[in-house]
């Protein structure tokens, strides 16, 4: 099953279980924390897409206890990005399985150029990330 996912590029990572959890607005992408469960432990993550946003994010809590937003591309072919709980890394979901650091360098496999980043911001009860930097 797991070859399977990977040969047809199938993530593991969620979108949130609540759509009202996140919106986009003149350049940026707000997280109600409260409203999304899905990122509370390290090495967690959700997939944003759709709203207009382009390109779609992977937005994950990392091991470092940090949160980063990515664009949800690998740059080798293109497929969704998951989260490496307990790894400090993130990987392609396709047979290749890049794997990239949390800012976006590739460490392994088929991918040769980064991923792009995006700064995250944090308050006491929201992420907000800007995409126009
Ligand atoms: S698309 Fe990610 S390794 Fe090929």
């Amino acid at each position: 099953m797991k070859l399977l996912k990977r040969i047809f590029g199938i993530c593991d990572t969620p979108q949130p279980a609540d759509p009202q959890a996140w919106s986009v607005k003149n350049g940026s992408v707000r997280i109600v924390l409260s409203r999304l469960p899905e990122l509370k432990q390290p090495g967690s993550g959700v997939r944003l897409e759709g709203k207009g946003l382009d390109p779609r994010l992977l937005v994950f809590h990392g091991d470092d206890g940090k949160y980063h937003a990515i664009a949800n591309r690998c740059s080798h072919m293109g497929r969704r990005i998951d989260v490496l709980a307990g790894s400090n890394t993130i990987a392609c979901c396709s047979v290749s399985r890049s794997t990239f650091t949390y800012d976006g360098q590739p460490v392994g496999g088929a991918a040769k150029q980064p991923v792009r980043t995006y700064p995250v911001g944090l308050d006491d009860e929201s992420l907000t990330i800007v995409l126009t930097t």
